[in-house]
């Protein structure tokens, strides 16, 4: 295991109607003025933020609103909030919605105290200082409540880019899993896509000796694979809701990826084609994920072997293991298709023809990415076309 510091500071607020109580933690971490910061109109339509409104009332907290968050969150809202809240003297931002919002809410947040363009801080700069964030939470996906990770679009030159410091983790994060059940059933497979990539990411590692964090993995793909298709069928099914939301967070904060090696390969050419296209970041990796896996697990047989049959329990095949990472694969890119997600590029609405503008957008040049194996640029080229036409389906 590889030395490590673990820093989750954020107060999870967890359980049915504890968005009651959001105004009591805004207060408790400091906030006198908030900007109420929201997506397209979800939390609006199920009465969540009046009801959020509400509660921050009961508690004397003034606020501002800023609405409007697409999915995939543009820099040119997160420009608009950081003058209001230079103008109306916020000291709090309070994201009520998924990860778009509440990335959102942490570029506005670093964005204010700084006094260069906030793109910096998505462009390799370190950031110093950022006004506190709350979450409300809506979706299982993300897992921005609990992570210090924001990921924002140049509307200019589609550019999706990250910013991570233990400074954009929240304060506090209101986790009622039943504001979850009016996700429509797309969404909620997108959401549960991004958290089983979230812990292989993780999981596909050069580091050995690392049960514990394996094991905690395992754990948190387990609960997936069993748990969305309930609420795929059922989707008031609080329970498994519940379960869910906590897996997101779980499989985000890092605490299954402390001590080991990391890939995040997948994510990073997943964003050049929800940048490119708007599309769900889940439903992109659901084309990307499996498509990497058919790429290089020949290069780490055995951890994808691993994989296939603590996860998706495949029988070893000790005379060959290659067949049984395979059928890991396979039984992957089924669950994902049984939950209703895209396999393809064609099914999600991406073309072939632009590969290698996607490429060259990753922004590499001739080097390389890191991770659980390097990938050069014609690696990254071979996975685009795996994913136009898989072949272990
Ligand atoms: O905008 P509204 O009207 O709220 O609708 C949203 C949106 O259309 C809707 N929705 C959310 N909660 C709902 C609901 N509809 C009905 N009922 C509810 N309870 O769902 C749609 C998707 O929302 P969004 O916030 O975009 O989803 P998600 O949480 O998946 O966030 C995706 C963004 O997070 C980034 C992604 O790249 C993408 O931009 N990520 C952020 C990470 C981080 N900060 O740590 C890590 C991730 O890997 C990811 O990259
Ligand atoms: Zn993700």
């Amino acid at each position: 295991m590889n030395n490590f510091n673990f820093c989750s500071p954020t107060e999870f607020v967890f359980g049915k109607d504890r968005e009651q109580d959001t105004g009591f933690y805004v207060k408790k971490y400091g906030g006198t003025k908030v900007l109420l910061h929201y997506g397209g109109g979800s939390a609006v339509r199920s009465g969540l933020l009046g009801r959020v409104k509400q509660s921050l009332e009961q508690a004397g907290i003034a606020y501002v609103e800023l609405g409007g968050v697409q999915p995939n969150p543009r820099d040119t809202l997160v420009y608009e909030g950081i003058a209001l809240c230079r103008q109306e003297n916020v000291d709090f931002i309070l994201a009520v919605g998924g990860g778009s919002a509440i990335d959102s809410a942490k570029a506005i947040a670093a964005g204010v105290p700084y006094d260069g363009d906030f793109w910096d801080f998505y462009s390799g700069s370190q950031i110093e200082k950022a006004l506190p964030v709350g979450t409300v939470l809506t979706i299982a996906a993300a897992g921005s409540e609990g992570s210090g990770n924001s990921v924002i679009t140049k509307t200019e030159g589609a550019l999706k880019r990250g910013a991570g410091s233990d400074l954009l983790r929240p304060r506090f994060s209101v986790m009622n899993p039943a504001l979850t059940c009016t996700l429509p059933a797309y969404q909620t497979a997108c959401g549960a896509t991004d958290i089983m990539a979230h812990v292989f990411e993780r999981y596909f590692t050069t580091t050995t000796e690392v049960e514990i964090t394996d094991r905690l993995c395992e754990a948190v793909l387990l609960t997936m694979i069993k748990e969305t298709p309930r609420v795929i069928a059922d989707p008031a099914n609080y329970e498994a809701r519940a379960n869910i939301m906590w897996a997101g967070t779980v499989a985000h904060n890092n605490i299954v990826g402390v001590g080991r090696v990391q890939d995040w390969n997948s994510h990073g050419i997943e964003h050049e084609l929800s940048a490119l296209y708007d599309c769900a970041h889940g439903a992109g990796l659901a084309v990307i994920m499996p498509a990497w896996m058919e790429h290089v697990y020949q290069r780490g047989v055995m951890r994808f072997a691993q994989a296939a049959v603590r996860v998706w329990g495949c029988e070893m095949d000790f005379e060959d293991p290659a067949v049984t990472a395979r059928e890991g694969i396979v039984r992957f890119r089924r669950f994902l298709h049984g939950i209703g997600m895209p396999l393809t590029f064609a099914e999600l609405g991406a073309k072939a023809e632009d590969i290698p503008q996607l490429v060259e957008n990753i922004g590499i040049g001739n080097g390389t990415r890191a991770g659980f194996t390097t990938l050069t640029r014609e690696d990254i080229t071979r996975i685009y076309e795996i994913a136009v036409d898989p072949k272990l389906l």
